[in-house]
């Protein structure tokens, strides 16, 4: 037949897909272990390696298990349930040793891994929706694997199971009203008690509209918030709760389109690692950039002389502030700064004050603060990283620049089933 071939898979990539080779072709195929004997139709080239579908296995790897959601082969939303959950371990921790070792750091100590909950543990997701003349409905989901097309789902384990109970009956909700081929996305959010939905609409609602979205949220006990534009056009409707977030013994409070860490058990284990590795005395004074809403700052504030988040979304800032009176902590104080501008603008506070410090980016890293401003006062420096390729490079400014050495790091699974995970690295001088 056309385009298929038959491969043996020889290892997997770094998005673990499986690898082969058949003549001077390579083979990248998605849902195929190392050792398997497959059969494999190719769908793209890309770059210099052909992409395929698994078409049968003809030869099946011992570790392999069931892909426990229905949407596997389709949804680009979890890469790795066809691998026991130990195995998705080894190959997370393989990835991010092999990434130390391509970047030359000087660090060959253990890593130690830290897990929780492999379903269920997802407190926000945005999914995708859109009607689908063909099938006559509604369809909501993460993308398709390596398609603009969303992924006509009914189910997602690793949602928390508040969600679950609501997203697949979003679509028939949405059916009923004017907006059903206008509305592109949904966030789901819980706090473990109250859900909140943020529904994406690109026209206008009609009153019509609305009664039937506030009979939902009464029926199914969810607050329901609209957004018709960017992120500061969400607004609620109705009577919302407030929500908040458990972390090591304080309340935060947070916003349905706040940023939160998704996985509330692997988050604690987070930040009370960073509590142990910081371990503040009262003369201690931490700057804790990409602060967020306080996530981290207001538990070391607990333990520090004073704690100075700082934050590019004033949102943020403000919940952040609110956090810290509503805990207590009044040597917390937050401000703004876009920490990505190359005139960074931190000329009013004196750095050398801090002895500590933390940093959480988002995934594009933070080189342009750690080659702008001047850390050298801090003795200690914590990298939380959702992105272990740019940690590497970012460590390796830290160690150049301010002669840092790597003293521990850990591979936290904040999303199982998906080949993502969040690296502390621990520096110190
Ligand atoms: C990975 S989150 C970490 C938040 C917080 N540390 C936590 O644990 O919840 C990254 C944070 O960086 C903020 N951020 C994004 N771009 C930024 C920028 N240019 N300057 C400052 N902060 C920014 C985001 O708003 C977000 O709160």
């Amino acid at each position: 037949m056309k385009n298929t071939y038959l491969l043996t898979i020889e290892n997997l990539s770094k998005d673990a897909t499986g690898q082969a080779s058949c003549g001077n072709k390579l083979f990248s195929v998605h849902g195929a272990l190392p050792g398997e004997l497959v059969r494999v139709k190719t769908f793209r080239k890309k770059l210099n390696t052909y992409q395929a579908s698994l078409m049968n296995i003809l030869r099946q790897s011992t570790v392999r298990v069931n892909p426990h959601c229905l949407h596997f082969n389709i949804c680009s939303g979890c890469n790795l349930q066809h691998m026991p959950y130990g195995f998705q371990l080894n190959f997370k921790l393989n990835s991010l040793k092999n990434l130390i070792k391509e970047a030359a750091l000087d660090f060959d100590r253990a890593i130690s891994v830290i897990k929780e909950e492999q379903v269920g543990y997802r407190l926000k997701a945005r999914l995708a929706m859109k009607w689908v003349t063909k099938k006559e409905k509604v369809v909501i989901g993460f993308r398709e694997r390596g398609s603009g097309y969303i992924t006509d789902s009914s189910t997602c384990s690793v949602l928390h199971e508040r969600l679950q109970k609501i997203v697949f009956k979003l679509p028939a909700l949405v059916e009923q009203t004017s907006v059903k081929n206008a509305a592109p996305q949904i966030e789901v959010v819980t706090d473990e008690r109250i859900v909140a939905i943020i529904l994406r609409h690109l026209k206008p609602l009609t009153s019509d509209d609305l009664t039937k979205l506030l009979a939902f949220c009464q029926e199914f006990e969810v607050d329901i918030y609209l957004q018709n534009g960017g992120p500061e056009t969400v607004s609620k409707i109705g009577e919302v709760t407030q929500m908040y977030y458990e972390v090591a013994g304080c309340q935060l409070k947070f916003s349905p389109n706040s940023f939160i860490q998704v996985n509330r058990d692997i988050n604690n284990r987070m930040v009370n690692i960073v509590l142990e590795e910081m371990n503040l005395n009262p003369e201690d004074c931490v700057i804790d950039f990409f602060c967020g809403l306080g996530n981290f700052s207001i538990p070391l504030a607990k333990h520090a002389k004073k704690v100075l988040g700082i934050e590019f979304d004033s949102d943020m800032v403000k919940l952040a502030n609110e956090n810290a009176a509503n805990n207590k902590c009044r040597n917390a104080t937050f401000i703004k700064s876009d920490l990505y501008k190359s005139e960074i603008g931190l000329d009013s506070i004196c750095l050398s004050d801090y002895n500590k410090i933390i940093l959480d980016p988002p995934r594009s890293g933070a080189a342009v603060l750690i080659s702008q401003l001047n850390l050298e006062a801090a003795s200690l420096l914590i990298y939380v990283s959702c992105n272990a390729s740019t940690l590497m490079n970012d460590a390796k400014i830290l160690i150049c620049k301010y002669g840092y050495e790597i003293s521990n790091v850990f591979l936290l699974d904040m999303f199982p089933q998906t080949i993502h995970f969040e690296t502390i690295m621990v520096f110190k001088k």
